[in-house]
Parts: C-alpha cells; sequence; structure tokens
C-alpha cells in the first residue's frame, strides 16, 4: 500500500470475530464507528480543536470484509467552510494471504469544529498540493449544497408524491405487513462512548442504529441482512455521557431485493427520563439485502401500508430512492465518455437507425425496478420504474391512454406543442427538418432553483409500425449541431436516449411508454448540484389534454 498523503489520517485494524455478523462479515456498524473515529481524527487535526459530526452523506458499501483481512480507513480534509470541514472517507479491504485489494466504500462526512465555551471558530483553508486536491475541493462546495438542501428537496418530492393516490390499489398475493418488524432498543451512554468533551461519538451512535436496524430487516427477511447502503443523515442535536438513547426501528418499504429500514433516535438526560420527553437527535435509513443459502438474492413481498404512519413512511422511501438516484450524479466522477454526437446529415440514416434503435434496446433491458408505486395520478394509472447501470441513470414511466395509438402517436411525435403539456420545457423550436422521419430541436427547460436554465439540442426520428398492432416509436438524443453552440444563458443539456413507445390496446387507447436515460454531467459543463438535481423529476407523462388536442 502507498504512503500516506499529506493531511491523511490513516486506520487500519484487523477483523476479528467480536466485530464480525455470524456470517463471518465485519458488521457494518463497527465499519461505521471505525470511519466516524478516523474522519473525526482528521478533522481534529485540521480543526486544532474538538469537533463534533454534523452529517453523513449516502454510504454505499461495495464489499464485505471477513474475519481475518485488513481494513484500512484513509480521511482526509478536502474543503473548510466557516466551521465545517468535508472530510472525504475510503476504506479499502485487503486479503492477507492473496494481498489482493478490494475498494468497500467511498463517503464524505461533515463535521464541526467545537471548541471549548460558546465562541466559533473559523477555519483555516485547506492546503491544495495535487490536481485531485483541486477537484475534491471544487466538488466538495456541490456536495455541501446538495446537503443542505436535502431535507428540501425531500420535502418537495413528498409533495409531489402525495399527488400519486394511495399507492396500494392493487391487492397482490403476499404483501406484507411492516408491524412485526418494528424493534426498540436503549443504551446509556457512557464515558467509552464519548470523547473527552463528554459528547456521544457519531459512530457509536451508528452502530447502535445499525444493530437495531439489522434486527428489524432480519424479521422481514428471515435471514441475515446485509447493509448494502446508508442514506445521507444529519446529527440534529448532541448528546453526552449519562444519556438514556433510545432507538426504534422499522421497515418502511421493499425495493424488489432491498428493504429500507428507518431508525429514529431520542436522547433522554436524567431529568427528560422521568417526564418522557426526548431530544430527537437522529433518523437515518438503512438499505439491506439479503441472500439465500445458494447465495442468491433474495426477493422480498411488497409492503402493504395500513396506518397513517405506515403510508408516509412507505412514500418517504419512495422519495429518498428517487434522491439516492438523482445524487449519483453529483458524487461520482469517472472518465468523461462523448455523450453527444456530431450531427451530419450525409449520415442522417445511420444517426437516425441508431437513435431508434438505443429506445428499443433501453426499453427491452432487464433489471427495470419499480420505484413508485403502481399508482394513479389524477385519477390516471401510471407505472413508474428505474434502471441504474453504472454512471447512467434511466427512469421510465408507463400510461394508459383512452385515445388511438395512431393518433396519440401524431400528437407526441410534434414536439412544438410538448411546451403546452410538459413543465420540463419553456420552449421547443424546429432548427433543421430533416425529413418527414427526423427533425432537430431546440429546446430550452425552466430555472430550477434559482440556477440557470439549461436548453438541449436532440434529434426526434420517428417511426410508424410496419404493420398492424407493431408499436410507433419516437426517439431522441442530444447532438452537436454547429449553428446552435452552447450558451452563457443556458446550461447545455444531455439526454443520452428517451422519447415515447406507443403500442396500441385496441382501437381506442393504448399504452405510452416513457424511457429516458441521462448519463452523469461532464467536468467541464458549468451545472450545479441543484440543476442535477433537476434529473430527479420524472419524464412529464402527456395529460389528457394534450392527447385531444386537434389532430392536423
Ligand atoms: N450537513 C453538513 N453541515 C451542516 C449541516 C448538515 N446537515 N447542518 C448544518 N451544517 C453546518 C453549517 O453549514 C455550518 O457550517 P459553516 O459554519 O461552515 O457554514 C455549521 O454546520 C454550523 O451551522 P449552524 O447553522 O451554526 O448550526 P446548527 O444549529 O445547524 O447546528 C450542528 C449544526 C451540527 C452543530 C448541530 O446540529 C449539532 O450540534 N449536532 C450534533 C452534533 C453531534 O454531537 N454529533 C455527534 C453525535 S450526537
Ligand atoms: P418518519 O416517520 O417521517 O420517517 P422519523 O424521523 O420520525 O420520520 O422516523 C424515522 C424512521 O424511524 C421511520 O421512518 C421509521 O422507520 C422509524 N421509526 C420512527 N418511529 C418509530 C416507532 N415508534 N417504532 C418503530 N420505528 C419507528
Amino acid at each position: 500500500m502507498e504512503r500516506s498523503a499529506p493531511g491523511e489520517v490513516r486506520m487500519s485494524q484487523a477483523v476479528q470475530p467480536a466485530h464480525a455478523n455470524p456470517r463471518g462479515e465485519l458488521s457494518a456498524g463497527q465499519l461505521l464507528k471505525w470511519i466516524d473515529a478516523t474522519a473525526c481524527l482528521a478533522a481534529e487535526r485540521h480543526a486544532g480543536v474538538s469537533c463534533v459530526t454534523a452529517s453523513v452523506d449516502d454510504i454505499q458499501f461495495e464489499e464485505t470484509a471477513r474475519v481475518g483481512q485488513v481494513i484500512t480507513i484513509k480521511a482526509k480534509v478536502t474543503r473548510a467552510f466557516s466551521t465545517s470541514m468535508e472530510i472525504s472517507i475510503k476504506v479499502i479491504v485487503q486479503d492477507m494471504f492473496t494481498g489482493i485489494e478490494k475498494l468497500v466504500s467511498v463517503a464524505f462526512s461533515t463535521f464541526v469544529a467545537k471548541p471549548v465555551g460558546e465562541e466559533k471558530i473559523h477555519l483555516k483553508p485547506v492546503t491544495l498540493l495535487t490536481e485531485q486536491d483541486h477537484v475534491e475541493h471544487n466538488l466538495a462546495s456541490e456536495r455541501r449544497k446538495v446537503r443542505l438542501h436535502h431535507e428540501d428537496t425531500f420535502k418537495n418530492l413528498m409533495k409531489e408524491n402525495s399527488n400519486f393516490d394511495d399507492p396500494i390499489c392493487d391487492e397482490e398475493e403476499g404483501m406484507v405487513l411492516t408491524s412485526g418488524t418494528s424493534v426498540q432498543s436503549i443504551e446509556l451512554v457512557l464515558p467509552p462512548h464519548a470523547n473527552h468533551h463528554g459528547s456521544t461519538f457519531g459512530g457509536q451512535i451508528m452502530a447502535w442504529m445499525e444493530t437495531v436496524a439489522t434486527i428489524s430487516a432480519s424479521r422481514l427477511c428471515r435471514a441475515h441482512p446485509l447493509l448494502k447502503s446508508v442514506d445521507m443523515f444529519k446529527f440534529r442535536g448532541p448528546s453526552a455521557v449519562g444519556d438514556r438513547l433510545v432507538f426504534n426501528a422499522i421497515v418502511n418499504n421493499t425495493f424488489q431485493t432491498c428493504v429500507e429500514v428507518g431508525v429514529r433516535v431520542e436522547a433522554f438526560d436524567c431529568q427528560e427520563w422521568s417526564t418522557g420527553r426526548g431530544r430527537h437527535i437522529n433518523s437515518a435509513f438503512l438499505i439491506y439485502n439479503a441472500v439465500n443459502d445458494e447465495e442468491e438474492l433474495v426477493t422480498f413481498p411488497r409492503i402493504k401500508p395500513v396506518s397513517k404512519d405506515d403510508f408516509r413512511r412507505y412514500r418517504g422511501a419512495l422519495a429518498r430512492k428517487r434522491i439516492r438516484l438523482g445524487r449519483k450524479y453529483v458524487i461520482s466522477h469517472k472518465e468523461e465518455v462523448p455523450l453527444r454526437v456530431q450531427w451530419d446529415i450525409s449520415n442522417q440514416v445511420a444517426l437516425s437507425n441508431a437513435n431508434v434503435e438505443a429506445l428499443n434496446s433501453l426499453a427491452a433491458r432487464s433489471g427495470w425496478e419499480v420505484t413508485s408505486a403502481v399508482g394513479k395520478v389524477g385519477g390516471i394509472q401510471i407505472k413508474i420504474y428505474a434502471l441504474e447501470e453504472h454512471d447512467i441513470l434511466s427512469v421510465w414511466v408507463e400510461k394508459h391512454v383512452e385515445r388511438p395509438a395512431h393518433v396519440t402517436y401524431h400528437l407526441l411525435s410534434d414536439f412544438t406543442k410538448r411546451p403546452s403539456w410538459d413543465p420540463h420545457y419553456v420552449s421547443c423550436e424546429v432548427i433543421d427538418w430533416v425529413s418527414e422521419a427526423d427533425q432537430i430541436y431546440y429546446i430550452t427547460c425552466p430555472v430550477v432553483n434559482g440556477d440557470k436554465p439549461k436548453d438541449l439540442v436532440v434529434l426526434v426520428s420517428r417511426r410508424r409500425p410496419l404493420k398492424d398492432g407493431g408499436t410507433y416509436t419516437v426517439a431522441m438524443k442530444s447532438v452537436i449541431v454547429p449553428s446552435v453552440p452552447p450558451s452563457p444563458q443556458y446550461i447545455r443539456s444531455e439526454i443520452i436516449c428517451a422519447g415515447f413507445l406507443i403500442h396500441a390496446i385496441d382501437s381506442s387507447s393504448c399504452t405510452v411508454t416513457i424511457p429516458e436515460s441521462w448519463e452523469r454531467v461532464p467536468h467541464q459543463a458549468p451545472r450545479s448540484a441543484e440543476s442535477l438535481l433537476f434529473l430527479l423529476p420524472l419524464p412529464a407523462t402527456p395529460p389528457a389534454c394534450a392527447l385531444s388536442l386537434p389532430v392536423k
């Protein structure tokens, strides 16, 4: 393993049986404790005073470590703001016999400097030595925006989700109630759980949360659950030695092979304990899967929410899933891939066919997962699916339409009408009517979160079915057209593949499926975190009014 970089703090631990679960794998709670301790030491080295965990961004666990293997955690301050700092954390597992190293996790947490007394500290800037330090420093402010807007983003999505009628409109065999997964546990904070000021270590709280969440998940799985990720969370307030911490956990929702468990922590000092009124210090949401004896992923039954709380948590889990999918684009920063292709009239047929082909193969891909319940919007049945592959997020919405397929196709393939029904479009003009089958459009989108609006140049390729009963296709993808270069007023956005597939059901109705796929945005494009969150809204489904426009 290479030498540590300046400013980096490292912890190495040999995984012992006492750190492991019954499968001999390192318990995620223990790992969270080590992660938090290493990050805290990196923060304190920079701050020169005691620091507390303010929040932890989404953590994904890619590998499991086993007893006998060695865990190395590297933590480094990427950026100091005023009183807070972002710490990047990298966890590696090494097998002692083979020497092979694997990445377990990359995480980011925020620590706040808490000097003794009331006085606030202003942190010194981080010294940036390498190109990577500069990249991380820039990305840190993007991640901070996402973090600080997290609660608002969640609330907005919950509001949007409330447009859905009850998610469970169809009773399915084998649906389960969550009441049997409820767990309550208590811990007394003792000196070994706290720093020298008596504040409880964030990692200790995370480890206790993980223990109760794992018990809750196992009540649904009836197997040993494996923690895959923890959702971004915030330590809302401190707790200290002598506090009693009460943990309540329950399964909120399932997503085929994943289950989300939520944990709420309340702290009580001696007086609060006697009155029963505690302080809500944290809520976290943990995602598990489970494997059977053949090491295959277990498919979980769908949840049947019953009470008002069940419904709120069920919808909350859906909203968090959508946020997680969108957030990948801010956090990941791998090599850039060219997304747009140069528009070239001499290559029109190939580009047009590739456009249509891409949409059809996106729709045919396996692994689509229902993200939002089969539900109704404004009384119309819709289904929403998502597919995550590497850096690409695809969303698919399916809608039943009471109009003949050929009429629906005619209306939806005319993009100039789209601003009248799609809130993501402000304007849409034809810049090149290449042929009856292919047009190039310039699209502008609305301002989101006070950021610059985005614009797009897309090739729209449409096809009628070759025989009756076939699928009508309207495919779109971004293209580069030299006459419409990016302008400073807009953020040029890119769509890998989107469009409509229209299947006739009978002579008067059809199904419209709307798959869309986006790539993470390249570095050089000056996009902020908020504009990336614009990726979160689902593709708009054409409302009834759009589908009853007069046909030309
Ligand atoms: N994620 C990251 N940083 C956050 C945050 C979040 N969710 N919420 C607040 N912060 C940052 C602010 O941006 C600010 O940073 P800056 O000074 O660099 O601009 C800093 O925290 C202080 O914010 P402020 O608004 O003054 O304080 P607050 O009332 O929001 O309190 C904490 C923030 C973290 C200090 C407070 O919630 C706390 O004490 N939490 C418990 C911390 C703890 O004890 N953890 C260990 C486990 S209990
Ligand atoms: P919300 O209930 O809106 O999700 P909370 O912060 O109150 O938000 O709770 C976080 C999570 O903790 C819940 O989603 C749920 O999974 C779990 N939880 C909260 N209260 C209880 C409880 N009384 N019993 C079991 N689990 C609970």
